[in-house]
């Protein structure tokens, strides 16, 4: 498995040398979703004033492509300014379906200090799938791709 030192670095490279904001956005979605095999669903939202807009996915199709602040696990992200790890979404109230297969979901914020730009947004379809570890990668690419913003 590539380590998470090893995709970081690649997504460094991208966001240092890409000529838009939206070929880093579309490279790392294309890099996660290659290499980790539990993230079924990959993609990343920005946000829109108070909405969440899907910029770019793998994965199955999603009616979910606006989401207000505040809802499901995307919104609650937001509203709380707080990572979310779900372990077991069918335990939610506070829940969008993207596809009936996922029964774990994991957000990150993309995010400088105050200011909240988006967020990367992966589902899987085993139940207890992220840990901590998936966390900090996940920060730490969006660190990097907060510099974009
Ligand atoms: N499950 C998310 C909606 C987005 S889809 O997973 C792609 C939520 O509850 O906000």
């Amino acid at each position: 498995m590539t380590s998470a030192d090893e995709i970081v670095s690649q997504i460094e490279s991208l966001v240092s040398s890409a000529e838009s904001r939206d070929e880093v956005l579309r490279g790392a979605v294309r890099l996660l979703k290659q290499e980790r095999a539990h993230y079924d669903w990959t993609g990343i939202y920005l946000l829109e004033g108070d909405t969440l807009v899907l910029h770019y996915y793998i994965g199955k199709p999603t009616e979910h492509t606006h989401i207000p602040v505040g809802r499901g696990v995307c919104g609650t992200a937001v509203s709380e300014r707080k990572n979310q790890i779900v372990g077991d979404v069918t335990a939610l109230d506070n829940y969008l379906a993207c596809s009936l297969e996922t029964r774990a979901e994991i957000v990150v914020l993309i995010r400088r200090g105050d200011e909240i730009y988006g967020q990367i947004d992966i589902d899987s379809d085993r139940k207890d799938a992220f840990t901590a570890e998936d966390e900090s990668l996940l920060s730490r690419v969006s660190d990097l791709l907060a510099r974009r913003f």
